[in-house]
């Protein structure tokens, strides 16, 4: 069934702290996605970039930049994960100078007039009710020459899960959205339609990386007697290579705008 509403994460913030961020799960993110930025753009570890984090959350991912002091302007839908990201922000007393702005993407026009070195779209489009077009409308906050962090909930990767699971009637019958109340993404995403997208809005794409290749796949038991330097060693080795960066639960894409 499609997606009517895009998800308001105001009931979901305390659940979305304790599932994600203090986890082996939030931590593979972490490393990833600091290491595809890194890699592309060098200037990330100097600072002074323009970046806006659109679906920011609880600004997580945003306060790793701006301890490297970029300029960070940070828009969520939700006034409850945008007052934890405040609050992030203000423990680390790193608040001054930053742009908080309660709205969703598709109306951010009538806060920013600006554009940007990088914009990060994480862990937000398998949210909406529109991806494909929210997407678009928010590429015009980017400037020519300058980035897309783009990081999607993979269906196939949900697919492959549910088959190795033997959860068969979510596949027969088509069940792979979560539900309004879950942390299950209400749309998730096939990889190949958001690369066809990124190619229709002309974006160079710069790498791909899968997020959690196979860390999900550990059963609950094995997971508590792993070695973690080596789950994120592994992770990271196995992120780009195919087949299974195709098959991991979230899918990283760095694209640059033309242009300058
Ligand atoms: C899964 S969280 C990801 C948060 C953060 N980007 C991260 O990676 O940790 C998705 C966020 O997108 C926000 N969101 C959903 N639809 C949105 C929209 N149309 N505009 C802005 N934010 C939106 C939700 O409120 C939520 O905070």
């Amino acid at each position: 069934m499609k997606t009517k509403v895009d998800q308001n994460f105001d009931n979901l913030s305390e659940r979305f702290r304790k599932n994600i961020y203090n986890t082996p799960k939030g931590q593979i993110r972490l490393n990833v996605l600091w290491r595809d930025l890194i890699e592309q753009i060098p200037a990330i570890e100097s600072g002074g970039l323009s970046i806006l984090d659109a679906g920011a959350g609880q600004g997580n991912f945003a306060l790793q930049l701006a301890q490297k002091n970029h300029q960070l302007t940070l828009c969520d839908l939700s006034i409850k994960m945008l007052q934890d990201a405040q609050a992030l922000f203000a423990e680390h007393k790193l608040e001054q100078g930053v742009h908080f702005i309660h709205s969703p993407v598709q109306e951010l026009s009538e806060h920013i007039e600006t554009q940007y070195d990088i914009v990060l779209f994480h862990a937000v489009l398998e949210w909406l009710a529109e991806p494909e077009e929210t997407l678009r409308q928010l590429l015009t906050f980017i400037k020519p020459g300058g980035y897309l962090s783009l990081m999607f909930y993979s269906r196939s990767g949900l697919i492959y899960q549910n088959l190795t699971n033997g959860n068969f009637d979510n596949i027969l019958n088509n069940s792979l959205s979560g539900e309004g109340k879950s942390l299950t993404p209400t749309n998730p995403q096939d990889p190949q339609d958001v690369y066809q997208w990124l190619n229709n809005f002309k974006l160079n794409t710069v790498l791909k990386s899968g997020v959690r290749v196979f860390y999900d796949g550990i059963s609950r038991e094995r997971r508590k007697q792993i070695n973690e330097e080596q789950l994120f060693e592994l992770e990271k080795r196995f992120s780009r290579i195919e087949p299974y960066c195709s098959l991991a639960r979230y899918v990283h894409v760095l694209c640059q705008k033309q242009g300058k």
